[in-house]
Parts: C-alpha cells; structure tokens; sequence
C-alpha cells in the first residue's frame, strides 16, 4: 500500500472522538463503579486518579505520537521507529505483544457487552419496569447462568464489531463515533441530574471522594495501576493505531490531555449515578461486583416515568460506548495485516473475529456450566481480566514508555510538542522517562513481593 492510499480521519475531531469512544466503555460504567466499590471508596480513586495522572497521560502521549510519527500499525510503527534511530528491531515486540493483548481482552470484553444487548432486550419488553433489588439481581443472575442467551448476546456483539472494523477508518470507526459519543454524554449528565435530584448523592460522593486509607491494600493498588491503562486504552496500541490516521501536522499533546479528561469525567459520573442508587436502597451493596451496574440502574431507572423507554436508551448506550471500545481493539492487529500482509479488511476481520469469538465461549461457558474450572483460583472470565489488566497491559505500557522516552531521540518528542508551553514539554517528558517508568516498575515489584509472601 502505498502512503497517500493510507485512510486518514476526515477531521482531527474525529481521532478526539474515535480516541475517547475507545477510551470511554465498560471500563468506565461497568468496572469502574464495581471496583471502586469492591475496594472500598475513596482512597482507591485516589490512587487511580495519580495513576491515570502519572503514568497514564505520558503513556498515552507517547502511545498516539508513535503512530502519528509513523503513521503505521503498531509494529511496524515501532519498528520503523526503532530503525530510524538505530535501535534494535526487536522493540517491535511491542506491538506483537499489543494484538495478542487486545485478541485477549475483546474475547470476555464482547461476552460483558453481550449483558448489555440482553438488558436492551428485557428493558423494552418490560421485564425490568419498577423493578426493585432482590428482583434485579435475580435477574441478572439468570442470565449469566443461562448459557445460550450469554453466546446469543456475544455472537450478535461481535458481528457488529467486525462488521465495523470492516468498512474501515472512515465510514466505519469515524462515522460510527461521531454521532455514537456525544449521544452518551447527553445520556450521563440527563441521569446524573436526575440521581441528584432523587438518589442519595450526598452519600455517594461522601463514599467516592472521602479518604479512607484502610481499605487500600497492595492489592488495590494494582488494580488501580492495571485500571487506568484499561480505561485510558493503553498498553496494547490501540491509541498507536488510531494515532497513525492522524496527520503529521497535527498537534496531539492537547487532544490526549482531552481523551484523559473525557474518560475520568464519564467514569466518576457513571460511579456517582450508581451509587447514589445503591445508597438509596436498602439491600444494595457497593461491593456487590460486576453485576453491580446491571442491577442498580434497573432499579434507580425503573422508578421513572417511562421507565421503558429510558433503560432501553440507557443500555443501548452501554453497548454503543462497548462498541467504540471493542472496535480499538481489533484496528491494530487488523491494520497489521492489512498493510504487512497484504490482507483485505474483510477477510482480516473474518480470520481475526472468529479466532477471538471462539475464545469468548470459554468466558462465557465459564459463568455457568464451567465455573468449576479454575486456574490460580480464578475461572476464565476472571483469569483473562485479570491476566490482561494487571499484567500485560502494565507491561506494555512500561516497554513504551522506556522505548520513546529512552531509545527515541529527545529532538522527535520536542518537535511533537512545537506548539505547546516549555512547562508542558519538560513536564511530559519528566513522565515519560522517570515517573511512569518508575512507579510502574516499583508497583510490579510491590505486588510481586506480596505475592511471594
Ligand atoms: N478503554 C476501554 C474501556 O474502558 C476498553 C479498551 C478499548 C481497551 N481498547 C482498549 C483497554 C485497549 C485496553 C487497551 O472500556
């Protein structure tokens, strides 16, 4: 392919959009919430917030300006970079590494998303109207025990995702963000309101911003870490892809900082709209787990006037914001294919789809017939989530961040940041080369430490 038959976005908006639509998904509404409340509150967004703050923004600076620089898919990005400035190719790692992250996560990802077409499902046909907790829960506990609607839901999930990634950047990713995010913002701030007006949000922001360092232990603080690189979409060259249909000419510093803003925003409003409902009823528990959305908002929504109407809405944004999302995480291994081997999209998609939808039958088949099985104790769902946000996704983004603040030549970060104030540069770079670095491998070997013990 030669480069000016290279798709670029139709506007620098849309890589912002696009960007944030992977960014912002049900990491920011379903794992958010059930985390934070699993880890008790307060200080656990702390620590979230100076990972997101510390390591995630240079990350995700360094992440879109390589493939910006390159503008290729992340190996070959990487490896050209490397190149360039007299490194070694095998850097390109990286980006090998990246796809097989990102095959990992979209197999369970698309199974979650699957929950949400089913509740689309009951909430028109009214299953869920003025529903109250103990009927909500056993809602959704009967559709993770009920294997054939769970691969239904994945099956019908995927195909969209492919069928996306497939029309390609333009008329798939771009147009379908485009009208997709600012649809669910609208939605969060509509419900948010209507939480402050009705639900306990006092009590919620009590629980999400009072400090309470009991709660924290080594493990929190990993998945804290693990959490932000999985919300921000780092780590696994997701940002790395999208960065590469943006133009050389445009500056990225800004419009990452953006992306971080958006993705905290939705993710702190999607945390204080659950749990203003979960305080205002009695048997709702913050660490209930990751049924948590998909039990408190019924309740909270089903007490409204059109209560149909508006679950409907709600979770078909639940599954659009998964959409943007699970479509970031096939563009780089798509994009690798299509320009080294010479791949047609389609058949990409095809190949790598039924690949990454084979393996989501095991996530699936894990919350049922096989939730015996169990590897380090965890069953496959969990073991993948886990595996991929506390381990391969800090890996990933810590190889990044010693590749383009160490191995780099300084000179190509600068002139990235051309347009920007000296205090932004010199901060960007001091993170990307010391803080991030050290911190994550300083956490690493926290947890590993704790885990020999
Ligand atoms: N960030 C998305 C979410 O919060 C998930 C996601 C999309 C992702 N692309 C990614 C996570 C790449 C890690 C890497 O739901």
């Amino acid at each position: 392919m030669t480069l000016s038959s290279r798709p670029v976005w139709q506007h620098p908006w849309v890589f912002i959009l696009a960007a944030a639509g992977s960014a912002v998904g049900l990491g920011n509404l379903w794992k958010f919430p059930y985390i934070v409340g699993e880890n008790g509150g307060g200080a656990f967004i702390l620590v979230y917030l100076v990972c997101i703050t510390l390591m995630g923004l240079p990350i995700l600076f360094a992440e879109a300006f390589v493939g910006q620089r390159a503008q290729a898919n992340p190996v070959s990005a990487v490896g050209q970079l490397a190149s360039a400035s007299k490194r070694s190719p095998r850097w390109a790692g990286i980006g090998a590494l990246g796809m097989i992250t990102g095959a990992l996560i979209l197999s369970f990802y698309s199974v979650v998303a699957g929950w949400s077409l089913d509740y689309i499902w009951s909430s028109a046909s009214g299953v869920l109207a003025a529903i109250q907790p103990d009927d909500s829960a056993a809602i959704f506990t009967s559709l993770t025990a009920n294997p054939e609607r769970l691969l239904l839901w994945h099956t019908v999930f995927m195909l969209t995702t492919l069928a996306i990634v497939g029309f390609g950047v333009q008329r798939g990713l771009g147009n379908a963000t485009k009208v997709l995010m600012p649809l669910l913002f609208l939605m969060l701030i509509g419900l948010f309101v209507y939480a402050c007006t009705q639900g306990a949000m006092a009590k919620s922001f009590a629980f999400l911003f009072e400090f309470n360092t009991e709660k924290l232990t080594p493990y929190s603080i990993a998945e804290a870490v693990g959490h932000a690189f999985f919300t921000l979409s780092i780590g696994m060259g997701a940002i790395m892809a999208y960065g590469a249909y943006l133009p050389n000419t445009i500056p990225i510093a800004r419009t990452v900082l953006a992306i971080a803003v958006i993705d905290t925003l939705v993710a702190l409003t999607a945390g204080l709209v659950i749990f203003a409902t979960v305080f205002s009823y009695e048997g709702m528990s913050p660490s209930s787990g990751p049924g948590l959305l998909f039990i408190a908002l019924p309740v909270a929504m089903g007490a409204l006037p059109y209560s149909e109407v508006i679950t409907t809405l709600f979770f078909g944004l639940v599954a659009i914001a998964a959409l943007s999302s699970a479509i970031s995480l096939l563009e780089p291994a798509t994009a690798w294919f299509v320009e080294t081997r010479g791949w047609s999209r389609w058949r990409t998609v095809l190949a790598l789809g039924a690949l990454i939808w084979a393996l989501g039958i095991a996530s699936a088949l894990s919350l049922n017939y096989w939730s015996e099985v169990k590897l380090m104790g965890l069953a496959i769902l969990d073991l993948l989530d886990k595996l991929t946000t506390l381990i391969l996704l800090p890996v990933g983004g810590l190889l990044t961040a010693i590749f383009v603040g160490w191995r780099l030549p300084i000179a190509w970060l600068e002139r990235a940041l051309i347009d920007e104030p000296a205090w932004l540069v010199r901060g960007l770079i001091i993170l990307l080369r010391w803080v991030a670095p050290l911190l994550l491998l300083g956490s690493m070997v926290y947890q590993i430490n704790d885990f020999i013990q």
